[in-house]
């Protein structure tokens, strides 16, 4: 098995080239209805689609309210064959890293290197403007 590798190579890929650029925001995430469940919709360009997913502040403190997680992703196009993986979560890590912003990057290119059988899937971490935007008590 080499996927593995492959994942390997990613995070690799990305250590090469830095992530930590400004968000070249053209989408309207407030657009999206934040949800319980993943409802992926088509976003920027594609073959990206986005979705905003419920999710508590604290898991130990029901009170302390919850926000929108910005999520992302290129979908396989080997969804519905036999060959399809289902997804790999990239987490981009480090201080302001921005899954946003990675995947705007070099998510095509992840998904060449992991491989056209897998959704590569990210996310905006702690603190990111995706998160911020969309953020409520
Ligand atoms: C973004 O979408 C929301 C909800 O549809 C809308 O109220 C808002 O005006 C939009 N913002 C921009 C900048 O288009
Ligand atoms: C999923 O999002 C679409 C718009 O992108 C909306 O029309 C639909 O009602 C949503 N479905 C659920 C289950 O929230
Ligand atoms: C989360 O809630 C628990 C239980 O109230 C509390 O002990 C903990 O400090 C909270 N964590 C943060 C990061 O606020
Ligand atoms: C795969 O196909 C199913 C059924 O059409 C769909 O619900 C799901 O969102 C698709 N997943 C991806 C990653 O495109």
């Amino acid at each position: 098995m080499n996927n593995p590798l492959k994942i390997l190579c990613a995070i690799l890929t990305l250590a090469v080239f830095p992530i930590y650029v400004q968000s070249q925001d053209t989408f309207n995430w407030t657009s999206i209805d934040p949800g319980d469940s993943l409802n992926w919709t088509d976003c920027f360009s594609p073959p990206l689609q986005c979705t905003r997913l419920n999710v508590p502040m604290n898991y130990s403190a029901s009170n302390a309210g919850s926000f929108a997680l910005a999520l992302i992703r290129v979908p396989s196009s080997l969804n519905g064959t036999a060959a399809y993986q289902g997804p790999v979560l990239f987490n981009p890590g480090g201080l302001g890293g921005s899954g946003v912003d990675a995947m705007l990057q070099l998510g095509t290119q992840l998904a060449t290197v992991i491989g056209p059988e897998f959704d590569i899937v990210s996310f905006d971490p702690r603190a990111q403007l995706q998160v911020m935007q969309t953020r409520h008590p």
